[in-house]
């Protein structure tokens, strides 16, 4: 298939295509029409940025029309004040309400978690769904196993074993993101990112997450834990979290560091 499909009727060779390619894949023709490069086909990372900044929806890639894509409306009415509201209301999540989330409210947040950003746009993130919550409560048994087994972390092992549930802090659901660290790559940073991005998007749809930093440590080393969750050949955990409805409501910020901040 043909990478990229210009619509010459359509174009209107303002060359904003050609600047916003991160390849720099697209050069003006003769008459100011945008030409791939000829091995434009190999190096393109399938950014889509060509594809999405164009006004003028001239621009095929992959077969894909411009008409098929979901539009970005801008109209979303957020103002910067609402925008820094979200982002510093977000709270890590530790007592749930006995309510589970919807599959189609995590499904929408996932998806949502698809457009973060990742190195040379890999996408590297395959995604596991815990939904059932005593299957969580055997997931923290084996994460406090593997935690002892490994000698480390103590403290929460002594907890979990009077009885405090710390390891997964009793959440109704684990989301996991896992991806294949096997080649050069490693796919840790955008897999948490995406994680970031499912943490935003739950707290935009109204249910609560909190990093279970324990779970992927013990995932690291230990063999049971990481055959529980069929985690594939080659694959490392590069995070979870805990997911579920807050049962307390945050009404004020916690106190934080002050911005260290140098310029240069
Ligand atoms: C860890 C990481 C490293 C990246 N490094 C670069 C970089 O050095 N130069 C660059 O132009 N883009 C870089 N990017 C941006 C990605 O290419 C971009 O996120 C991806 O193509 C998807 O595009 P989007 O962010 O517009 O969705 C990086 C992204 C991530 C997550
Ligand atoms: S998809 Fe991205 S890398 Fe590929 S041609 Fe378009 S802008 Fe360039």
């Amino acid at each position: 298939m043909t990478l990229i499909v210009i619509d010459p009727g359509l174009c209107a060779r303002d060359g904003i295509c050609v600047a916003e390619c991160p390849q720099g894949l697209l050069a003006p023709g003769e008459d100011g029409l945008p030409v791939p490069v000829p091995d434009a086909d190999s190096r393109c990372i399938r950014c889509g940025h060509c594809f999405a900044v164009c006004p003028k929806g001239a621009l095929k890639l992959d077969g894909l029309s411009p008409d098929a894509a979901p539009a970005v409306s801008g109209r979303s009415g957020l103002s910067p004040e609402a925008g820094l509201d979200f982002l510093t209301s977000r709270r890590s999540i530790r007592n749930w309400k006995d309510r589970p989330v919807p599959r189609e409210l995590l499904e929408k947040a996932l998806d949502a978690a698809r457009y973060a950003p990742s190195g040379i746009n890999m996408q590297p993130a395959h995604w596991l769904v815990v939904e059932d919550s005593r299957v969580v409560r055997e997931l923290a048994g084996m994460v406090a196993d593997g935690l002892r087994h490994a000698g480390i972390m103590p403290d929460y092992v002594a907890a979990f074993d009077a009885g405090r549930e710390v390891m997964l802090r009793g959440a109704p659901h684990l989301v996991v993101a896992h991806a294949d660290a096997s080649g050069w790559y490693d796919p840790a940073t955008d897999c948490v990112l995406a994680l970031s991005h499912f943490e935003l998007a739950a707290h935009a749809l109204g249910f609560g997450t909190c990093w279970a930093g324990l779970f992927r440590r013990a995932a690291e080393t230990w063999p049971p834990l990481r055959e529980r969750i069929g985690l594939p050949p080659g694959h490392k955990v590069c995070g979870a979290l805990m997911a579920g409805y807050p049962k307390s409501r945050f009404f004020r910020l916690p106190p934080r560091k002050s911005l260290r901040l140098r310029y240069l």
